[in-house]
């Protein structure tokens, strides 16, 4: 099994979390590598829903490390939560299979005041983030006022780097969102509780993932969000804050490009997008809202309804071109049986001509209008299928036309969300 990093192929929600699930049993290692809480990763097991937001996708696996890297940012409250009610859960989560980067960036309570204040103030202009502070706490990582795990779980550290980089946040938030400012002490005697709390899990991640390798063990790096959503590659500026393309997961983690070797994609036979900005193959009518439904495209995150469009095959291409993406995991087939017809985003026509190359700027891709192939849908319940040969013909025809136009191969189609509920149509691990 090679080092291999998993990404979302869309704006989110691909399903990476059921994927992750599914092929960490190959894996010694799971490492996430960039985003916080932002992120929902749902993972079905039996009747068992668990939706993780901070804990790779791996955790649930016996024998499995999971690594939270430098390049994610933590909020300490909900990492320890989600710690907690995985063990309620009769999950294993402690110093032995989790190990948290002591350089990640922590969120503090001024980033998702921050976050949330301008969100509210900006109007029509706003992003729709998650309001979990991410924005803000990469943006304070670049200004070099961050706070990072080292600092936290070191009394005297956090002390002092909060109170260099409260006042400005407290000028931020009274001057410019007109709020209260946030109490010192408040903050400090809450965080540094929390730091004890997390001490244990903490290390030199890169380290021991170098190291790992050394010893011939295997990662798997789990990307959150989407290529979409990259704070360089995506539809900015209605992105995420992080590197959540592949080249992400060497920053992130400290494990350079020579040491991985495959990328997979996750992608969703058809598109979903939560929060604001441009979407070509959106569908705002009742197919839209038919999809929306069967799908229950809500967010894992935030249950806001997630809006929904047509596979678009032009933003694949994109975004395995950007990644190195080797396959593609498709997931939510199933959700397409009953559909009359289905239709391929394959190119974007922007004031009558067909572009060439996906656009960077995101006021010629608002004004983009899809360009389509239509192809036959199929009515059958495909969830119980196992083997390619009993899809029906206009699935299989479905896949091929996914292959031809985004130019990967696929690896797996996901018919359900639960483990068994996969057909492998190549065998890349
Ligand atoms: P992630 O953020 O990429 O991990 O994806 P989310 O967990 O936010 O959203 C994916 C949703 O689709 C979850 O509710 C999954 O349980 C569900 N899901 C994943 N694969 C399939 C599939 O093949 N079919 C169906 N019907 N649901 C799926
Ligand atoms: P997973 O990992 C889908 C979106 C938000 C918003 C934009 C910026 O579950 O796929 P942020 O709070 O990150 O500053 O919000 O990014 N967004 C996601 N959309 N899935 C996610 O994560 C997302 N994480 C952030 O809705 O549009
Ligand atoms: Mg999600």
């Amino acid at each position: 099994m090679p080092n291999v990093v998993v990404i979302g192929a869309q704006w989110g929600d691909e399903g990476k979390g059921r994927i992750v699930d599914l092929i960490s049993e190959k894996v010694d290692i799971i490492a996430r590598y960039q985003g916080g809480n932002n992120a929902g990763h749902t993972i079905v097991i039996g009747e068992e829903k668990v939706v993780l937001h901070h804990l790779p996708s791996g955790i649930l696996r016996e024998g499995k490390v999971s690594v939270i890297g430098n390049g994610v940012v933590v909020d300490p409250k909900v990492l320890l939560e989600e710690i907690q009610n995985l063990r309620l859960a009769g999950y294993k989560a402690d110093r032995e299979n989790l190990k948290i980067s002591d350089r990640a960036h922590v969120i503090m309570p001024y980033h998702k005041e921050i976050d949330k204040g301008r969100e509210e103030s900006c109007g029509n202009t706003k992003i729709g983030t998650t309001g979990r502070g991410i924005g803000p706490v990469y943006e304070d990582k670049a200004a070099r006022r961050g706070i990072k795990v080292s600092d936290l779980i070191d009394p005297d550290a956090l002390s002092h780097r909060l109170r260099e980089v409260l006042p400005d946040r407290n000028l931020y938030i009274t001057k410019v969102l007109g709020k209260e400012p946030l109490d010192f002490q408040e903050i400090f005697g809450e965080y540094e509780a929390y730091g004890k709390e997390l001490k244990e899990f903490t290390c030199d991640v890169s380290k021991l993932l170098n190291d790992s390798i050394t010893e011939g063990k295997n990662i798997l790096f789990e990307g959150a969000q989407g290529a979409l959503l990259d704070i360089d590659f995506g539809t900015y500026p209605y992105v995420t804050s992080s590197s959540a393309s592949s080249g992400g997961a060497c920053t992130g983690t400290g494990v350079s490009p020579t040491k991985i070797d495959s990328v997979l994609g996750i992608a969703k036979a058809y598109t979903t997008r939560v929060g604001e900005g441009p979407f070509p193959s959106e569908l705002s009518g009742e197919t839209g809202e038919r999809l929306r439904e069967l799908g229950d495209e809500y967010g894992a995150t935030t249950g806001r309804s997630r809006r929904c469009g047509w596979f678009d095959a032009f933003a694949i291409k994109y975004a395995s071109m950007i990644n190195g993406i080797s396959h593609i995991a498709l997931t939510k087939l199933d959700v397409l049986s009953g559909f009359e017809k289905i239709k391929i985003c394959t190119a974007y026509r922007y004031k009558g001509k067909v572009l060439r190359d996906f656009p960077s700027n995101n006021h010629t891709l608002s004004e983009c209008d899809p360009v389509y192939q239509e192809l036959d849908g199929w009515n059958e319940d495909i969830s119980g299928v196992r083997d390619v040969s009993e899809l029906p013909p206009q699935a299989r025809d479905y896949l091929d036309t996914i292959e031809q136009s985004t130019g990967v191969p696929l690896y797996a189609v996901s018919l359900g969300a639960s483990r068994e509920k996969i057909l492998f149509l190549n065998e890349i691990f």
